[in-house]
């Protein structure tokens, strides 16, 4: 069974041997952990030999009238799991551990790439993330971090957190894991009824049939886009984005995939509302 920490001090203390001679993995969490979450821990294992599991909904990146207070909370569960696949410690911290002042005074705003996709939506949400994660950073101090690619935008936003307070954390992306029709594994998937469960993988279908009409038709990349938020829409969604950036984000507009003077990477985005659930998936194409 994994060591569970409620305090910055004890996890401190306890990470504290290993510092000279092991490296220590970190993978964040907001809990209620599902295959996606455990796969991120078999990745931190490939990369040190102490991974350490934090478990904690942040107030911070939800936004008012969002699910903060409804967020499934299942530390045990989560711990019995985590012990599977052998994470060292879990990192469960109360809120008033985290922020002795809550909203803290002090605040982590990555820019720019914060404003677009999920950020127009959820304004704060980035703010939010930026600050636990660079505390959770100092806390653990880890040697490397391991993210889920599904948050596509929290991962070059961590990315850039890094570079720019000069982290010294590997940054590991790791794929994303999705159940057997292709739905993006997701804490959030269990608000989707059995009905809307049926229908959440065309949001991932229609991301593959799009990425394959770029690449290969000479359609403007604007209509190819509209046509598609059609389906989605006609198939009971409610579209947050779907859109086309450069694999960096830096793009604001990236429209020109099949002209050779703009061989990128390239990345489909897509944000839409299933009943209560709001799904994430991307699709990542490599052509460098
Ligand atoms: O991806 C998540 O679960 C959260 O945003 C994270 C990185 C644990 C920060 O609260």
């Amino acid at each position: 069974m994994p060591t569970i920490h409620h305090y910055i001090s004890d996890l401190r203390a306890a990470l504290q041997p290993y510092r000279t001679a092991q490296r220590i993995a970190l993978v964040p969490t907001m809990g209620n952990l599902h295959d996606g979450h455990l796969e991120l821990v078999n990745i931190a294992k490939r990369h040190a030999d102490i991974v350490v599991v934090s478990i904690f909904v942040n107030p911070t990146q939800f936004g008012v009238g969002e699910d903060f207070d409804s967020y499934p909370r299942t530390l045990d569960d989560d711990v019995a799991k985590l012990a599977t696949v052998g994470a060292d410690y879990v990192f469960a911290p109360t809120i008033d551990e985290m922020y002795p002042i809550l909203p803290p005074p002090t605040s982590v705003r990555a820019g720019e790439i914060t404003s677009q996709l999920c950020g127009q939506s959820r304004p704060h949400h980035f703010d939010g993330v930026g600050i636990v994660v660079s505390k959770l950073f100092n806390i653990v101090q880890p040697d490397v971090a391991v993210f889920g690619q599904k948050d596509y935008q929290q991962l070059a936003i961590i990315k850039q957190l890094v570079r720019d307070l000069s982290y010294q954390i590997e940054i590991v992306g790791a794929p994303i894991i999705r159940a057997a029709d292709g739905l993006a594994l997701s804490s959030r998937n269990q608000y989707l009824s059995e009905s809307e469960r049926q229908k959440a993988p065309i949001l991932q279908q229609e991301l593959q049939y799009l990425a394959k009409q770029i690449g290969d038709t000479q359609q403007p990349l604007e209509a190819l886009l509209a046509a598609s938020r059609e389906r989605i829409t006609n198939a009971g969604f409610i579209i947050d984005y779907l859109e086309v950036k450069n694999a960096e984000l830096t793009a604001v507009d990236y429209k020109e995939i099949n002209s050779s003077a703009h061989k990128q990477d390239w990345v489909i985005l897509v944000a839409a509302w299933l009943g209560r659930a709001r799904l994430l998936d991307n699709h990542l194409v490599m052509v460098s």
